[in-house]
């Protein structure tokens, strides 16, 4: 490891008189070393030049009325702007460590003892690491006064993406077993007197919807209790200025990369100093530090923009694209694929099947998954969990010949696994009971009809990795869905001396398990699901780069769910599928195109039967995968942006790759207002001395749409529901929204006054046909390059 010495002004650490500068492209983050060892914080904004910081140092000379004095001297730790607070010595605000040591107490004073810049981020053996060869690391250590316990400050800088990450160390040096009740990865105090938080929240195929509201007094906690980061509040959260929106304002973000229990806890103190704290849930956490033994917390990732919350957002897709993904999946297309679930559920055999890939490939699909109930006597959610045999009486081939079979067709083939649960009718919990997580002699709750497997025992880990190996060694597989369908209830391990320790112990065997299976396959590409999107964090994604957003694959809802999602996570994470209307989830009715036009924001998948398609639906899929597939990179890998909503009805997102020469933008009605007014429609991100061409993507309607008008506008009178009109829906379908401009990027920011829409005046091809749950795809490429090849 090379360490770096000197002061060049390229560098991106440097330390000068213990005052300590990281700095990114547009960022720095600035603390010294306080005379009594203490670190304070001095800065976290834009990037500033090299300077005697002086200026910045926290004044403390008109007394501290109620405060308590730290040691003999006039300075008050709670009123400092401080790294990681002294827990017991005059800081009453929320405090990153809480931590039993060898005399009984609580009191902790760690101060500086040291510090080493290295270049490259550090992994760590037990948790999932950024990784980053131009990164840059500081580890300051800290000890404290009285024993000898050290610990460590880890930041490492990465500075392209404008992402610092922290995490701590925790190390024994004395004889005593200490006990670690909270330890968070990153404490923060910034100067401020409110903030408005963003958190994402949901539940159940309602995932990370956001919700903004300003915190001006007290503590907000941020958490999950579940054992996984949970569909409830997503470890992601924001603190923006007031009146920062997407596009303007000072904002900073904060993620863990965990897939556990997490906390993020913000206090507004009584002096306009806010202090945040992101790590793991203390909530039924103890850890017992034996002599000798070191701890590391998960780590945590922070950044900031004044220039708002997409720019915000664009560092954390950059840093997940880039640091978080595993280098072997950077920037790599995914295919599109079709799914059997919502088609067929538990109820299938190998010629159905079979012949829902044959028309998924002429459709132009690229990998078939099967689902949930190739294995043991699963043929509902009842059974079979834990039992990884292939269930002959479907698939009397094995999953070997089907996958065989399938490759023959010219497609991929992945499976569904869900390794972390047992069901007690299973031969596995037959054999082995004590796998499961319980508490013995009493009756454990259920969740979905299953237990969860103990991951902190490694017997259950080798059952594990040699149940899902096997299977992957077995057949031609290219692609695996990890699913893990419940929360941890009932929780006690045999594995662990204290219970405290059973959480924080199942993750770590979640992610040996996950290390030795991707390591040894790292050409299968794994999506992790749970639920949906109740494990969607930068845990999982170190390992699978990526995640089933949501059971819920209506399209209406999907765009609060992906639109939440945003914020932390780019498209290339998003699992989304275009399913069969009305919605499982919600009954409700939409277009095909809007569905597919959701979908293609994220990873495109399709996910109904499409043996029930007509043929114009068939031939509209076959013009959508082979639209993507033309559009894949900008798609997946492109620049995401929110709009500020300009009317209660409207959603907009759109991509711009990074040479700015094209860019998608979609228009999504909620609901359709009678007579509405004129929409105008903004493009971001362009180059404005770039000429482009702007052009609607090919749309059509379903006839049916127009009900009993349909007999003025068709040269025959058609009956609503009558047969000919059912028949004539099959093979005919009107076009609309027809569009298109050439104009320069500084007006396409300023805004296209796109066509009028439907108002029962006429129809005409170029009418905006938007109705209810309606989309309105535009591109704008460059002019010139319209027909050059790679998108
Ligand atoms: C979970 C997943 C679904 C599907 C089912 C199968 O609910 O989120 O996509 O795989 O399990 O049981």
């Amino acid at each position: 490891m090379k360490i770096i010495t000197g002061t060049g002004s390229d560098q991106v650490i440097k330390e000068n008189s213990k005052v300590f500068m990281l700095s990114t492209k547009e960022t720095s983050y600035i603390f010294r070393v306080l005379p009594s060892g203490h670190l304070e914080n001095l800065h976290y904004g834009d990037r500033l030049r090299e300077q005697d910081f002086r200026a910045l140092y926290m004044k403390q000379n008109a007394g501290a009325g109620s405060s308590v004095l730290y040691m003999d001297g006039a300075m008050s730790l709670d009123l400092l702007p401080l790294e990681y607070a002294p827990n017991g010595k005059g800081d009453y605000r929320i405090m990153p460590l809480e931590i039993e040591m060898p005399d009984g107490s609580h009191v902790t004073d760690f101060v500086y003892a040291g510090h080493e810049i290295t270049e490259g981020a550090i992994p760590m053996e037990t948790l999932p690491t950024a990784h980053g060869e131009d990164a840059v690391t500081l580890t300051v250590t800290l000890r404290d006064k009285l024993f000898p316990v050290t610990m460590k400050l880890i930041y490492t800088v990465f500075s392209n993406t404008d992402v610092i990450t922290r995490r701590v160390t925790i190390s024994n040096g004395s004889e005593e077993t200490l006990r670690i009740r909270k330890i968070m990865s990153l404490s923060l105090d910034l100067l401020a007197d409110s903030f408005d938080v963003i958190t994402l929240d949901g539940g159940w195929i309602r995932e990370a919807h956001a919700h903004r509201r300003n915190h001006a007094h007290g503590t907000f906690i941020n958490e999950s209790t579940t054992g996984a980061s949970s569909n409830r509040h997503n470890p992601g959260v924001i603190l923006a200025e007031p009146h920062t929106t997407e596009d303007h304002g000072r904002c900073y973000g904060f993620n863990l990369i965990y897939s556990g229990n997490h906390h993020t806890a913000i206090e507004v103190s009584s002096h306009g100093i806010v202090r945040v704290m992101t790590g793991i849930s203390p909530h039924n956490f103890l850890w017992l530090l034996q002599p000798g033994a070191f701890f590391e917390t998960p780590e945590a990732v922070m950044t900031t923009s004044k220039k708002g919350l997409n720019d915000l957002s664009h560092h954390f897709h950059d840093f997940v694209n880039h640091h978080v993904v595993s280098k072997g999946w950077e920037g790599k297309a995914r295919p599109v694929l079709m799914n059997n679930w919502e088609a067929t559920f538990f109820d299938f055999n190998e010629r159905k099947i079979l012949s829902m890939a044959k028309e998924a490939k002429k459709l132009g699909v690229e990998l078939f998954v099967l689902d949930d109930g190739w294995f043991g006597e699963r043929n509902d959610d009842k059974a079979g969990l834990g039992d990884y045999e292939v269930n002959r009486k479907k698939l009397p081939n094995g999953i070997s010949g089907l996958a065989r079979k399938i490759k023959e067709m010219g497609l991929s083939f992945g499976l569904w696994f869900e390794p972390e649960m047992v069901n007690e009718d299973s031969a596995l919990y037959r054999k082995h009971p004590e796998y499961a997580i319980k508490i013995p002699g009493r009756k454990p709750s259920k969740g979905r009809n299953q237990l969860v497997l103990d991951l902190s025992r490694e017997d259950v880990q080798s059952y594990i990795i040699k149940q899902v190996e096997t299977v992957l060694a077995s057949a031609s597989i290219s692609y695996v869905k990890w699913d893990m369908n419940r929360h941890i209830s009932d929780l006690y391990s045999e594995a662990v001396p204290h219970q405290g320790m059973a959480f924080h112990s199942y993750i770590l065997g979640l992610y040996r398990i996950l290390r030795k299976i991707t390591g040894d396959f790292p050409d299968v590409l794994f999506e992790s699901c749970s639920s949906g999107g109740n494990r969607f964090d930068l845990g999982m994604l170190s390992f699978m780069p990526q995640t089933w957003a949501s059971d819920n694959t209506d399209p209406i809802e999907r765009l609060k769910i992906q639109g939440g999602l945003s914020y932390f996570y780019p498209p290339s994470t998003m699992g989304a599928h275009v399913s069969q209307s009305p919605h499982q989830q919600t009954l409700r009715r939409t277009p095909l195109e809007t569905r597919f036009h959701v979908a293609s924001f994220g990873l495109l998948g399709y996910e109904m039967d499409l043996t029930n398609l007509n043929m114009k639906e068939k031939e509209e899929i076959i013009h959508q995968i082979s639209w993507y597939k033309e559009h894949r990179n900008l798609m997946q890998f492109g620049r995401f942006y929110r709009h500020e909503k300009e009317k209660e009805n409207r959603v907009n997102f759109q991509v711009v790759n990074e040479e700015k020469t094209r860019s998608v933008l979609d228009n999504f009605q909620i609901l359709q207002n009678a007579s509405p007014g004129f929409d105008v429609l903004h493009f971001k991100g362009l180059e404005k001395e770039i000429k482009y061409h702007v052009e609607t993507v090919k749309a059509s309607m379903d006839i049916e749409a127009f009900g009993e008008l349909l007999k003025h506008i068709t040269p025959m009178k058609l009956k609503p529901g009558g047969l000919i009109l059912r028949n004539a829906r099959k093979i005919y379908r009107l076009p609309h929204n027809v569009e298109s401009y050439d104009a320069y990027g500084d007006l396409l920011e300023s805004g296209i006054r796109v066509n009028q829409q439907f108002m029962r005046t006429g129809y005409a091809k170029e009418t905006r046909m938007l109705g209810d749950f309606g989309s309105q795809l535009m591109t704008a490429e460059k002019k010139g390059e319209e027909e050059s090849g790679d998108r």
